[in-house]
């Protein structure tokens, strides 16, 4: 019976294809430095479904983000595990997606024909960053503000353009509820869709070309 549903399905959808496709391709021998971009990939899906969750309590305005949080954490059923879960997946996440780029470098998983995997790695890498920087600042207490007050400025001394990033971060000379709001933003609507499209064409080519295989002496 579920056999003949699946074959039904199948003639639609392909679902066998895609499945040979994307996850019954020829592997070379790895090893387990060869995880971490799945690694990174878990985290990413873990950031977002516990960030979903976080939101429903969360309210990004200055008067009331702080407030949110100490209720996530002592009022919510399980929200101090959802934020705690939330809070050191991203620092892992840095630390995964950051080991997976030192991986397919010393391995030299960048040459040809894998440059473009590469640049929009790099593109995740800076993304994933830039989630950590706009995560930050959410909790809106004294090291949140502080910790945002000179990530900003140190934008600023970039030469010429410095002022205007500053500028555009903060909503104005100082960090008022329109950096929290537009830092919320882009925490939650920007970066992500960022990230998962970013992703979308990272796995397509990984999909294309294969996994390289470890360097021999020969290389
Ligand atoms: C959210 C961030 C990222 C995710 C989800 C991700 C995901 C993946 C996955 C699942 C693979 C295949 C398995 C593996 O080799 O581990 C892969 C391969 C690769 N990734 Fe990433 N990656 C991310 C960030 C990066 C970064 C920051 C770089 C470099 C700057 C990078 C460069 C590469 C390259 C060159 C390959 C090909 C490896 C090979 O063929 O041996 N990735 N990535």
């Amino acid at each position: 019976m579920l056999a003949k549903i699946y074959a039904w399905l199948d003639e639609r959808l392909g679902i066998t294809t895609i499945y040979n496709t994307v996850l019954d391709r020829k592997v070379p021998k790895v090893n387990w430095w060869f995880t971490l971009g799945s690694g990174s990939l878990f985290l990413f899906v873990m950031q977002g479904v516990t960030g979903i969750m976080l939101s429903v309590y969360y309210v990004p305005s200055p008067d009331h983000a702080y407030d949110s949080i100490q209720y996530i954490m002592t009022g919510v059923t399980f929200g101090w595990l959802i934020r705690g879960i939330h809070h050191w997946g991203a620092t892992l996440m840095v630390i995964v997606v950051f080991v997976h780029m030192l991986r397919t470098f010393f391995y030299g998983a960048y040459k040809y024909p894998r440059e473009f995997t590469w640049v929009t790695g790099v593109i995740l890498l800076l993304t994933t960053l830039g989630m950590g920087f706009t995560g930050y600042l959410l909790p809106w207490n004294q090291r949140a503000y502080w910790a945002t007050t000179v990530g900003t400025s140190i934008a600023e001394t970039v030469p010429l353009v410095g002022p205007f990033i500053n500028a555009v971060l903060r909503g104005g000379t100082d960090l008022s509820a329109v950096t929290l709001a537009r830092f919320f933003s882009v925490h939650i609507w920007w970066l992500p869709a960022i990230i998962a499209a970013l992703i979308g064409i990272h796995l397509y080519m990984v999909i294309r070309l294969g996994i390289s295989a470890v360097p021999s002496k020969e290389d």
